[in-house]
């Protein structure tokens, strides 16, 4: 594409953009696309020669737009609603545009120092001490994967040179994380040659909140049997309720028991910057490592993912290997962020997220946050005020389990009847052998009308279907 062409094409996305984020909600937020019907509109082969850019938007638009759910819709409850916020959006332009690879702190300083330096921001406003260091990757499942390899690298001897298998050295190694902890920890371990079997998922207690109690008794039960605990998961922000387990007596456990403790905050622990929420990530100065994903609940475009770790070096250890094409002459203090990861190759995230930061302030990213506590505050009184509902967990942040008092199959009617409307979308999940549907909030165009909006819907079908 010559400079002419790119220059009017770009203008051209620009202003689509521009209107696509003034008002995604011209679209209904859940795709109505069937199986294939995205497929069966496309070639099945590339095209020889190269095809027209606007030949190639159109078909965007005529093929591709209908097969999109809008995260970016006001009315996107489902999961943890998020937001790529237009600074975000920006820097993600920009990012491609210099398609940066900072694997090496020469193959482009800026990376890698604006990467330290808006974790060092990102830190304090959580309220982390200095001694973590911080890193990015793309989700929480892969900083957790790195979290928990770093914790093996310290507890299994010799593991990068010799591995797990055919050892009888080693005893059998155990993970912990609450019933409610998010499934990528299982995969992590699965990934780590750990075996499913190692995953200890605590019991909860009425709050979905990890027992410190239960988790003592796992403990001293498998050190009998001759297993060795290796790490434990804390979570702040459970996946289905938002729970948050109790972090300082989990830490003084693994304090007590010299285990590695990893913190999933990936979604609630942003909240940390309000000072009503400072709470939240008490004892987690103890952790060895934390996660917070600012691609959930900190107005930052997918991905972008946080990993704080006290020991650094063991992450390093763990993951530092240079080839000789890739060694460089630069002295501590610059760091290669390749070596602090699986991945060689790494985007230039922290674009975004300096770019965030600094287009809200943070009284301005706090302002946003308390509004969408409140607004799920607010959802909830409704649902506690009808009496066909019922609240079914505590809401301490921006999601709200509920469910209709009938059958499993009626609420699941509900749901799919409320996300046909496409002006709303819902997810569900299942709580105490339960199907429970979740609102939750956390997109920045998202209104009370919105969640109003979706009040109503609820409950016009909850009629509806109860009068059939
Ligand atoms: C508590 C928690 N941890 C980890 C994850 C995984 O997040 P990611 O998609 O960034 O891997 C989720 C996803 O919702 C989550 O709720």
């Amino acid at each position: 594409m010559d400079s002419e062409a790119f220059r009017r094409e770009a203008h051209r996305v620009a202003d689509w953009i521009a209107d696509y984020l003034a008002a995604p909600d011209r679209f209904p937020v859940l795709s109505r696309s069937l199986p294939g019907d995205i497929r069966a509109a496309l070639p099945a082969h590339a095209p020889a020669e190269g095809e027209n850019f606007s030949d190639i938007f159109s078909d965007f638009e005529r093929i591709i737009l209908p097969g999109i759910t809008h995260w970016n819709h006001p009315g996107f409850f489902a999961y943890f609603a998020i937001t790529g916020s237009g600074p975000g959006v920006l820097a993600e332009f920009l990012s491609a545009a210099l398609n940066v690879q900072a694997m090496l702190w020469r193959t482009s300083p800026a990376a890698t120092e604006l990467e330290e330096v808006t974790l060092g921001w990102l830190r304090r406003l959580i309220g982390l001490p200095e001694e973590f260091g911080g890193v990015i990757y793309d989700t929480a499942s892969v900083s957790s994967l790195h979290a928990l390899a770093a914790a093996r690298e310290l507890a299994v001897a010799d593991v990068r040179t010799k591995g797990l298998a055919g050892r009888d050295d080693l005893p059998r190694f155990r993970i912990y994380c609450s019933e409610h902890a998010h499934s990528s920890i299982d995969k992590a371990v699965i990934l780590l040659g750990l075996g499913h079997d190692a995953v200890a998922h605590v019991e909860g207690d009425a709050e979905y909140r990890m027992r410190p109690d239960r988790l003592e008794e796992a403990i001293v039960r498998d050190r009998d049997a001759g297993m060795r605990p290796l790490a434990v998961v804390a979570t702040v922000g459970t996946t289905s309720t938002t729970s948050v387990d109790p972090v300082r007596d989990i830490s003084a456990i693994c304090g007590l028991e010299g285990i590695w403790l990893h913190v999933d905050a990936a979604y609630a622990g942003v909240a940390a910057m309000l000072p009503d929420y400072r709470w939240i990530l008490d004892g987690a100065e103890h952790a060895d490592s934390v996660v917070v994903n600012p691609h959930k609940w900190l107005f930052t475009p997918f991905d972008l993912s946080v990993l704080y770790c006290r020991r650094m070096d063991a992450l390093r250890a763990a993951f530092s290997l240079t080839p000789e094409y890739l060694r460089t002459t630069e002295a501590a203090p610059v760091q290669n962020l390749m070596d602090t990861g699986i991945q060689l190759g790494r985007r230039f995230r922290s674009l975004k997220l300096w770019m965030v930061l600094r287009h809200f302030g943070v009284d301005g990213i706090r302002e946003r946050l308390a509004h969408h506590i409140q607004l799920a505050q607010r959802f909830a009184e409704w649902v506690r005020a009808d009496t066909d509902f019922t609240v079914v967990a505590p809401v301490p942040f921006s999601v709200v389990c509920f469910r209709a008092n009938g059958s499993d199959r009626f609420n699941e009617q509900i749901l799919d009847a409320v996300n046909g409307s496409g002006e709303v979308f819902l997810s569900h999940t299942r709580l105490n052998g339960q199907f429970v549907i979740r609102l939750a909030i956390g997109n920045l165009r998202t209104t009370e009308a919105h969640v109003a909006r979706a009040w109503t819907l609820i409950q016009q079908y909850n009629c509806e279907l109860r009068a059939q």
